[in-house]
């Protein structure tokens, strides 16, 4: 099957079918596009509800439903969350980490046939995490339950985005996310969580973004492009001194050595941009530090101690995020 580009995905996303403004239940989670304002505060409202229950009352909410989490690239946080959020919800959670290895895509089962075999074994839903950047859509269209998308290629990681605008929110103190600097640090053109966070807040109404990498690492003009249309002021730079006394949140980012075509690329491409206690020095007292993490050295151990560090706090908050969507989609949307 010819794999979609980009552009193509989203062109197909803009069909009011995706669209998640009336409600959430039974639809797929593939793109951050597929939300508004509103569909974004009602998952950040659930969540909030969520983490006040009691486990008790909690693992009743998803009782009779089974989810299914499949993972065809390396993962720790995203999968260990679904598959806890299901089980602390109730659910029967079924879950194949190395998919390229232990199920039937390593004998050259297509994706489509895969998925409508999951589904024919009587699953409710579907967390996928996939290297191809169409991966999540081609999932969506073969099956008629909701696909969750954990990561799909280079593109998008929209249950990510929801949880770094959580976390925004709730180490600004509050502050409207549209009033929010956030300088994008690292790999901007192959990290997904750069692209689906920047649009999500472009949706929120953010006015303003940094974006800080080497050349090689550029954010994708295309990207670029629409954050401007959406009415955001883009600045590009390669020197992170621009921004690190300005930016309300530094979001940092792994060079994605994955997508590279050689060790000599990636190490080229390595940023010099590390985050260490001097650098956190120059660095708003109020700002908060953020990676969606695995991190290789792109922040020094010795900047965790900082109070302005909310990478594990991330973490947290990705577990109740997680949930809220699980019970949005198949309960009570
Ligand atoms: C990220 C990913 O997989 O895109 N990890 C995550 O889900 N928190 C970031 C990365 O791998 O660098």
């Amino acid at each position: 099957m010819p794999k979609l580009e980009a552009q193509e995905i989203f062109a197909e996303l803009e069909g009011p079918e995706w669209k998640l403004d009336d409600g959430f239940l039974k639809k797929d989670i593939i793109s951050v596009t597929q939300f508004n304002r509103e569909s974004i505060y009602k998952v950040l409202e659930t969540a909030k509800q969520l983490q006040a229950l009691d486990s008790e009352a909690r693992s009743g909410i998803l009782r009779g439903k089974s989810i299914a989490v499949l993972f065809y690239q390396p993962s720790t946080r995203t999968y260990t969350s679904f598959i806890q959020a299901g089980q602390k919800l109730g659910a029967d959670v079924v879950g194949i980490h190395g998919m390229m290895n232990y199920s039937s895509a390593y004998k050259g089962e297509s994706l489509p046939d895969t998925i409508r075999t999951v589904h024919a074994l009587g699953v409710d839903a579907i967390v996928m995490r996939h290297f191809e950047d169409d991966s999540a859509l081609v999932a969506a269209k073969s099956v008629d339950i909701p696909i969750v998308n954990g990561g799909s290629g280079k593109l998008e990681h929209p249950t990510q985005a929801l949880l770094d605008v959580r976390t925004i929110i709730q180490e600004t103190k509050g502050k409207d996310p549209k009033d929010v600097h956030v300088a994008f640090i690292g790999d901007l053109k192959y990290g997904r969580t750069v692209h689906s966070l920047s649009e999500l807040m472009a949706i929120l109404g953010a006015r303003r973004m940094s974006f800080v990498s080497p050349e090689v690492l550029r954010l994708p003009m295309s990207l670029g492009n629409t954050l401007k249309r959406r009415g955001v002021d883009v600045f590009e730079t390669d020197e992170l001194s621009d921004v690190v006394g300005e930016a309300d949140v530094l979001y940092v980012t792994r060079v994605q050595r994955e997508w590279f075509s050689s060790e000599e690329a990636y190490e080229r491409a390595r940023t010099s941009q590390q985050i260490t206690p001097e650098v956190m020095s120059h660095a708003r007292q109020d700002a908060v530090l953020m990676h969606p993490l695995p991190r290789v050295d792109e922040i020094t151990p010795d900047v965790d101690a900082d109070p302005r560090a909310a990478y594990f706090r991330q973490v947290t908050n990705g577990l109740y995020v997680r949930m809220a969507l699980l019970k949005l989609i198949l309960v009570d949307g």
